[in-house]
């Protein structure tokens, strides 16, 4: 099936909608349960701002977890079954877009944050993606990612970037087709960030307590001052 494309993504993603919301909203996954979902609600309120966009938000628990805590709380995923279920669940607005979409100007307004959790999976769409959003980020943003931790997620394949099959491992017979993703090494994800006009600001790494490994990496990134004077530039040129 190589080379991997973000179809495959969207099918395997598409397929599991209904599987995948019952594992989130039943608490099955014992890593978001410990220790992952309190990290990135914490990460975002630290900031603490008025408007955040979950990009690949799945079927929207984490807008929920934000509705009562931040006065503008949006979501966006490519799967329309996922976000059926979100908009049904509430808690915001949900819209249906790809990255690639996104960055095609598919959503209107600026949001005080910008997260992805758990939902960078691909190549090209997430380079895509984060070229777009500093253009979907209000001055002095924050762009937060939480992602699987690289020296966890390696397991006994080489060190370098490259895709990778998926897997369902842990997960129970109904889940079917796993996503292929783009593994990305730390000083790629760093490198990443930067080439497209992002300083980090914060690098943390949540440890979960019963394996005391990293549960996760997460990303804090402001728009440097360069890339902001960079969209200015081009926003008053038009
Ligand atoms: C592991 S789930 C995480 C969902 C949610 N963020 C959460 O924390 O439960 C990954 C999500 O990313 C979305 N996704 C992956 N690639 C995407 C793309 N190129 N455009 C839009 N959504 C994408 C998938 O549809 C899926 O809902």
């Amino acid at each position: 099936m190589y080379p991997f494309s973000d179809e495959q993504i969207f099918d395997s993603w598409s397929k599991n909608a209904c599987q995948w919301s019952e594992a989130v909203r039943k608490g099955k996954i014992e890593s978001r349960r410990l220790v992952t979902n309190d990290a990135i609600v914490e990460a975002i309120l630290k900031r603490p701002p008025q408007s955040v966009l979950d990009v690949g938000c799945g079927e929207g628990w984490l807008v929920r977890e934000l509705a009562d805590k931040v006065a503008h709380v949006s979501g966006v995923d490519v799967v329309p079954g996922l976000i059926e279920r979100a908009q049904n669940a509430g808690g915001g607005s949900f819209y249906v877009a790809s990255y690639d979409e996104i960055a095609r100007g598919a959503l209107d307004g600026l949001s005080d944050v910008v997260v992805c959790n758990f939902s960078l999976l691909g190549k090209e769409s997430v380079e895509t993606l984060f070229k777009a959003v500093p253009s979907i980020l209000a001055p002095n943003g924050a762009f937060i990612v939480q992602t699987l931790h690289p020296l966890v997620s390696c397991g006994n394949s080489p060190y370098q970037d490259g895709w990778r099959e998926g897997s369902w491992d842990g997960f129970g017979p109904d889940f079917t087709d796993p996503a292929p993703w783009y593994f990305r090494t730390l000083s790629s994800w760093v490198t990443l960030f930067q080439s497209s006009g992002f300083r980090l600001l914060e690098v943390s790494e949540p440890v979960h307590p019963k394996t005391h490994k990293p549960a996760s990496v997460i990303f804090i990134a402001e728009v440097t001052a360069n890339n902001s004077l960079q969209l200015g530039a081009d926003v008053s040129a038009e």
